[in-house]
C-alpha cells in the first residue's frame, strides 16, 4: 500500500479496492452483453465518474465512444441544493445514440433525473444509467439506476472518484468520511 494521509479522516471502509475491482468487472460483463452491437456512448457526470469510468469502459471491451459532462447541485457541503446547472455541455451530437451515463452516486436523483430528461431531449435512443453507488434512503425524485455497483446507507462517503470538498477522490476504496471533517 502506498503512503497516505488521507486515512486519517476516515471513519470506517465501506467498500474495499478489490471489492469495488470486482463488481467493476461483473458490471462490464453485463453491459458487454447489453450493448455489444450497439455501439454506444459513454456519457460521464464529471468529476466523480472520473475514476470508476475509466475502470468501467476498460471492463467493457466494446466499441463505443465516451464523452464528459459537468453537471454540478452542489453549492456547498454534504446536501444537494436541488438545482442542477450544467458546467461543462457534450461536445457530441447524441442524437439516435444510445447513452450509458457513468455517474459515482444517486443520492437525492436531482442530478441523474435531470440528465436524463436532457438526454432524451437531445435526441438519444436510450438512455441507461450506471451508478457505482446508489443511496436509496435519500431520493427525492422518482429515478431508479438501471447498473447499481453498490448501494450504501446514509452515509457521506469518499474515495474512487468521490469527494469532499474536491478532495479524498484518490482514495483507492470507498470509506465513510469521519463526521468531524465536514462539521468543521
Ligand atoms: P444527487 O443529485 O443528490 O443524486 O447527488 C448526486 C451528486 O452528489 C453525486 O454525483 C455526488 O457528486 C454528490 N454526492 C452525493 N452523495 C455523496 C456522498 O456521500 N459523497 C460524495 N459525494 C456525494
Ligand atoms: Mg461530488
Amino acid at each position: 500500500m502506498a503512503k497516505s494521509n488521507l486515512e486519517q479522516d476516515i471513519l470506517k471502509v465501506l467498500v474495499t479496492e478489490e471489492e469495488v475491482a470486482k463488481r467493476v468487472n461483473e458490471l462490464g460483463e453485463e453491459l458487454f452483453d447489453k450493448f455489444a452491437d450497439k455501439n454506444p456512448m459513454f456519457v460521464g457526470v464529471l468529476k466523480g465518474c472520473f475514476i470508476f469510468m475509466a475502470d468501467l469502459v476498460r471492463a467493457t471491451q466494446i466499441q463505443s465512444e465516451l464523452e464528459f459532462i459537468g453537471l454540478s447541485s452542489y453549492q456547498s457541503g454534504t446536501a444537494s441544493s436541488g438545482v442542477v446547472e450544467i458546467t461543462r455541455d457534450l461536445q457530441k451530437d447524441i442524437t439516435g445514440r444510445h447513452i450509458i451515463v457513468v455517474e459515482d452516486i444517486l443520492d437525492s436523483g436531482n442530478t441523474l433525473s435531470f440528465l436524463k430528461k436532457l438526454l432524451e431531449a437531445k435526441g438519444a435512443a436510450s438512455v441507461t444509467i450506471v451508478t457505482l453507488l446508489d443511496k436509496p434512503s435519500r431520493r427525492e425524485k422518482a429515478i431508479t439506476a438501471d447498473y447499481v455497483g453498490f448501494v450504501v446507507p446514509d452515509e457521506f462517503v469518499v474515495g474512487y472518484g468521490l469527494d469532499y470538498d474536491q478532495k479524498y477522490r484518490n482514495m483507492p476504496y470507498i470509506g465513510v468520511l469521519k463526521p468531524e471533517v465536514y462539521s468543521k
